[in-house]
């Protein structure tokens, strides 16, 4: 019997279930025993494993985290970390794996391929849609979403007190999700790193910009969209920066882990469906060492050597950014 593995590493994106769920019912069909192991990377050292039947994800597709747990293996990491793990595939039999997760579990199933021979097939699943080779990745548009709702309800209240707001979204090194939820909620200013050449300069035109609408009453609500680690200050000592140099009232929220948890949007259920049919379908074929992404609507295979991070210098990032934050001279 032909028994395939599947896992889900690292940070956990709505939508992850969704494709455990299209892994499971399609291996089944095609004749394989499905199994789940539990933790991302850890579950195979610590030969902590389930079998998926059709029963045990029926009802998923609609749940945020993830069934098999998730986890960031540092065991992998060391020296000897991929060749135990591929002795502990071989002890579990499997003769195939897919992994559900971001840039870093690729990098950790590149280090297993030297070591175990079986079709590794990788899915991009992660909030932070910086996955090279993929448009869009798993959970990315539930977490727009989400931060989206919350900044909603903070743009009320920066309006009933004409307050200027900063609200910290998250993304790891990289601006997607605030570019899209600052978009979409109408953001006055979003930040990102990607944007930024040198911060003195980048903060003291900030300033100038806020002042100025402040002062002219374009707007009576200021919102400050900003990617977690764009700039070497806090955003809570940006927002004390901001208020002392307007001497409007600023206040900061970091929005956080909720950004990772919800339902999935529809966009994520599909995307996942997918990607998780297609991922069964290269192992049917025998495909290794690539990950099943969506390009211009279509599933395409990229080599894990080609994925990688997209996060900085990314000009279509940059444009769109610098064309939102009203920057007439791009
Ligand atoms: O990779 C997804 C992500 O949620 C990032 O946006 C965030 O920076 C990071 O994970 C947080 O990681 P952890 O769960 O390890 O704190």
């Amino acid at each position: 019997l032909f028994r395939l593995g599947v896992l889900t590493s690292g940070g956990d994106a709505p939508g992850m279930n969704a494709a455990i769920r299209a892994i499971t019912l399609k291996g089944l069909s095609a004749g394989f025993e499905i199994v789940g192991i539990n933790a991302g990377y850890n579950g195979i050292f610590n030969l902590d494993t389930q079998i998926l039947s059709a029963q045990s994800v029926d009802n998923i597709i609609q749940r945020g985290g993830t069934l098999l747990k998730t986890a960031r293996c540092s065991q992998l990491r060391e020296e000897d970390g991929p060749r135990l793990a591929a002795e502990k595939l071989t002890q579990l039999k499997l003769d195939a794996l897919i992994i559900i997760g971001g840039d870093g579990s690729f990098r950790g199933a590149v280090k297993l391929a030297e070591f175990w021979p079986k079709p590794i097939i990788g899915i991009p699943g992660t909030i932070d849609n910086d996955i090279n080779g993929t448009d869009q990745t798993i959970g990315f548009w539930t977490a727009i979403d989400t931060a989206l709702d919350s900044i909603d309800k903070i743009r009320d209240t920066a309006d009933a007190f004409e307050r200027i707001f900063v609200v910290e979204v998250m993304g790891r090194d990289c601006g997607f999700i605030a570019m899209e939820s600052g978009i979409a909620c109408g953001a006055e200013q979003i930040i990102c790193h990607e944007l930024i050449e040198d911060e003195e300069t980048y903060l003291a035109q900030l300033y100038n910009a806020i002042l100025h609408a402040v002062t002219w009453r374009q707007t009576q609500s200021y919102v400050i969209v900003i990617a977690e680690h764009s700039l070497s200050i806090c955003s809570a000592e940006l927002a004390k920066r901001i208020a002392d140099f307007t001497g409007v009232d600023t206040k900061s929220a970091i929005l956080g882990y909720i950004q990772r948890g919800g339902a999935p949007v529809a966009m994520d259920r599909v995307l996942a469906t997918q990607l998780g049919i297609s991922a069964v379908k290269a192992v049917c074929e025998g495909k290794t060492g690539l990950m099943i992404g969506m390009k211009n609507n279509e599933m395409v295979e990229i080599p894990f050597a080609q994925t990688g991070l997209k996060n900085t210098h990314n000009q279509d990032l940059i444009k769109r950014l610098k064309h939102f934050n009203f920057d007439l001279t791009d």
